[in-house]
């Protein structure tokens, strides 16, 4: 890469755009991670349809001349920038062209991936097995071996007790309905369960209820404030 490109690229300025079950948040930040605007956040509409969610983000994204390239966090599988699945969203995600359609709304390169995973590139070291959770309206997971992502686990949907999942033991509907104590504890048997089955180097909890954790954690799991989910989005551009 010449000197230029390589400046050009620090140049570059991200729209990060993180989708979620309840919020749909934007910020334009810098190549070294400075916010460059506010965070603007409004709520996702309901229905929340490919439709309903992109007239929303429409209204959100800023004037592209404010920006140079997009990263968007979805809350479901990606693959190749098409949605897979949208447990807390709609079914009609499923064969949804989201990376396509940002950039033809937009006019600027798009990378989409797991809002967890994004998460994750905002927050991992690079060392050993890294494993970010995020604490929301789902449970997000990813998985990172020596700085490398590895796509796509839903860990969140895995059984852990009584025949739920994490998530319907650690999502936000369970939250609301178990409360904070029963919460907290099935999160501290969530983290050690964890802890044995992917011997980890170290575990973010990220999220909107990320906020919520009140047990001692171990050292090696670290609560990450939920901005990370917008900062991750530049490190995408930094991968291959
Ligand atoms: C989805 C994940 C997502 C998580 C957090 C889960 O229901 O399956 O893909 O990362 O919610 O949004």
């Amino acid at each position: 890469m010449t000197t230029r490109a390589k400046d050009g690229a620090r140049s570059q300025r991200t729209l990060c755009i993180d989708i979620g079950g309840t919020g749909l948040k934007t910020m334009i930040v810098s190549a070294s991670g400075k916010p460059l605007s506010e965070r603007v956040r409004i709520e996702t509409p309901r229905p929340a349809t490919p439709r309903a969610i992109c007239a929303a983000l429409l209204a959100v994204i800023p004037e592209r001349t404010r920006f140079d390239r997009v990263s968007v966090g979805f809350p479901g599988v990606v693959a190749d920038g098409v949605t897979r699945t949208a447990p807390n969203l709609h079914p009609a995600w499923k064969g949804f062209g989201l990376a396509t359609w940002v950039l033809r709304s937009t006019g600027r390169p798009t990378r989409v991936l797991n809002d967890a995973g994004v998460q994750g590139h905002g927050v991992v070291q690079g060392l050993g097995t890294e494993i970010c959770v995020t604490l929301g309206t789902g449970f997000g997971f990813s998985l990172f071996v020596n700085g490398h992502y590895v796509p796509n686990v839903e860990f969140g949907h895995h059984p852990f007790r009584k025949g739920m999942s994490y998530e319907e033991l650690l999502g936000d509907a369970a939250l609301k309905r178990r409360g904070k104590r029963k919460w907290n504890a099935t999160l501290a048997a969530a983290v050690a369960q964890l802890q044995d089955t992917f011997n980890f180097r170290a575990l973010y909890l990220g999220g909107g209820n990320a906020r919520k954790v009140e047990f001692k954690l171990p050292r090696n799991v670290k609560l990450v404030d939920n901005v990370a989910g917008l900062l991750g989005g530049v490190k995408l551009w930094e991968r291959d």
